[in-house]
């Protein structure tokens, strides 16, 4: 097994809010408000067709992360979780994945809305948000349906 995996940004992305705090907690808190993701122009390419979704997904580097512990709290509930059971910046791996509005393309540039990312985040990847792929009657959400 490999020790280490790097990979390279392919682009940042360019928001409103400049510190981690204070940031919605998820893109569905942070309705309306817009920034942008400037893809790299050697990867500029990789855009096209992209602008038929509604929605895409952002696959960040939390590069302000400091540190992480296995059980956290959480702002939706009280006591402690297994951070994986979480969506808690502070983790192993600093991964960020946000789902936004895609609001168009418009060469390097991608315009976004619904953003829970603080500015000059790496990005690592862009997928398309395609809900058909999971079945909707199989869907929970653990134990954030409880108490
Ligand atoms: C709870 S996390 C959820 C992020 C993503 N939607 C997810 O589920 O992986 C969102 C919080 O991460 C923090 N955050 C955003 N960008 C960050 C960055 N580049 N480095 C560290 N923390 C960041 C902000 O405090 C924000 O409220």
């Amino acid at each position: 097994m490999e020790e280490q995996v790097c990979y390279r940004p392919i682009g940042i992305v360019h928001s409103p809010y400049k510190e981690p705090h204070g940031v919605p907690f998820q893109p569905s808190f942070g309705r309306g408000v817009e920034g942008t993701v400037e893809v790299f122009p050697e990867y500029a390419d990789g855009l096209a067709n992209l602008d038929g979704f509604s929605h895409i997904t952002l696959i960040c580097h939390f590069h302000r992360s400091v540190g992480y512990r296995l059980r956290v709290t959480t702002p939706h509930r009280t006591g402690l979780r297994g951070v994986f059971a979480t969506r808690a910046p502070h983790r192993p791996n600093p991964i960020g994945v946000s789902t936004v509005r895609l609001l168009g393309v418009d060469g390097n540039i991608v315009h976004i809305a619904d953003l829970d990312i603080i500015d000059g985040t790496p990005l690592l990847d862009i997928k398309p948000y395609v809900p058909v792929f999971i079945e909707p009657d199989k869907l929970n959400n653990g134990w954030l349906e409880g108490e």
